[in-house]
């Protein structure tokens, strides 16, 4: 018959940022205080598929899980910016990567979740506008809609719709790597939203930190460009230090890593030191992401494969943005 099937698949990536977001100027919109660059990682996958129909509520399956209770809630008001009347949704989700081991998968979901569900709902939006919708589930969602490296601007205007992620080079530009190094599991960690509010409401280092974004952003940018290790090495991990010793020196303090965190620290500059291209990058959590070239990777890999502060290892290269399946 002509029955309108409002159903689509979506499949997106993670990223990881090279110059960090940290600090939301608009908590409702997921404005950022200043923009951010980052790597789309192939291989760290979501798909998403969302129906909607005559339903009395939202569900959602996470790796065949129902969620529940805020989980499902910050979905059901993410959906609400997209829902058709007042149609529910049947959203069954998929990740490639393991969940439990604390990678972030906020980017990768909410990228294919904003793809899938607007695309359900018969909307049809520019990457511009997609990568706005995504940003509104989580912030580093909007990079996630582009592949390769991308630049998530800062953006001026209130209503966010200047606040989106461009592509500032493909995938095929830079065969960069980034090995992920899995630290043993602590406690849960401190939530990134919970953390940026903290750290910008109560942190003496915050302005100062908001400061290295601003002088940061152009240089990534040109050694993104260039393809410039040495720069995008001394960029990035100067930005991921400052972001985290502005959470450090929060009150009560953000301490997002644990001791095995600080040995990889340590461990990724006496590799370099022996003439390794590697630099690390830490996000809301103790696991330590280490940039490599191609070149270099089997030699990163071989010394952390069996390192004893390394629980489990991932390697991904410049994936491509999100696209419908
Ligand atoms: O997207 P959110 O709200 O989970 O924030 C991400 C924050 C960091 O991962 C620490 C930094 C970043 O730019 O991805």
């Amino acid at each position: 018959g002509d029955e309108v099937v409002m159903r689509a698949s979506a499949l997106a990536r993670s990223n990881i940022a090279l110059v960090k977001y940290w600090g939301k100027r608009d908590a409702t919109l997921n404005l950022p205080a200043a923009g951010s660059i980052s790597m789309t990682l192939d291989g760290l996958e979501t798909r998403t598929t969302v129906e909607f129909g005559p339903w009395e509520r939202d569900s959602v399956f996470i790796n065949d899980e129902a969620l529940e209770g805020k989980g499902l809630a910050k979905i059901s008001k993410f959906l609400d910016l997209v829902r058709p009347g007042t149609l529910c949704a049947d959203v069954r989700s998929t990740n490639s990567f393991p969940t439990a081991a604390g990678l972030a998968s906020s980017a990768s979901g909410f990228a294919a979740l904003a793809l899938a569900a607007s695309q359900a709902a018969g909307l049809e939006l520019t990457p511009q506008e997609l990568s706005v919708l995504a940003r509104r589930g989580s912030g580093s969602a909007a990079r996630s809609i582009v592949g390769g490296f991308a630049i998530w601007h800062e953006g001026q205007k209130s209503d966010g719709t200047d606040s989106f992620a461009e592509e500032l080079v493909p995938a095929e530009h830079w065969d960069l790597r980034c090995v992920v190094l899995v630290t043993r599991k602590g406690p849960k960690d401190v939530p990134s939203t919970e953390g940026m509010n903290h750290t910008m409401e109560t942190s003496p280092f915050y302005a100062e930190w908001l400061n290295t974004v601003r002088r940061d952003m152009d240089g990534a940018k040109e050694a993104v460009f260039e393809k410039d290790f040495v720069r995008l090495a001394e960029i990035s991990e100067g930005s991921c230090l400052a972001m985290h010793a502005s959470a450090m020196a929060a009150r009560p303090a953000v301490i997002y890593w644990n001791a095995r965190t600080l040995e990889l620290i340590h461990e990724v500059r006496r590799l370099r030191v022996q003439g390794k291209a590697c630099f690390f990058t830490i996000d809301a959590g103790p696991h330590v992401k280490v940039f490599t070239t191609a070149e270099d990777l089997d030699g990163v890999k071989a010394y952390f494969q069996d390192h004893p502060s390394v629980e489990d290892l991932l390697v991904a290269k410049p994936g491509q943005g999100a696209e419908l399946l």
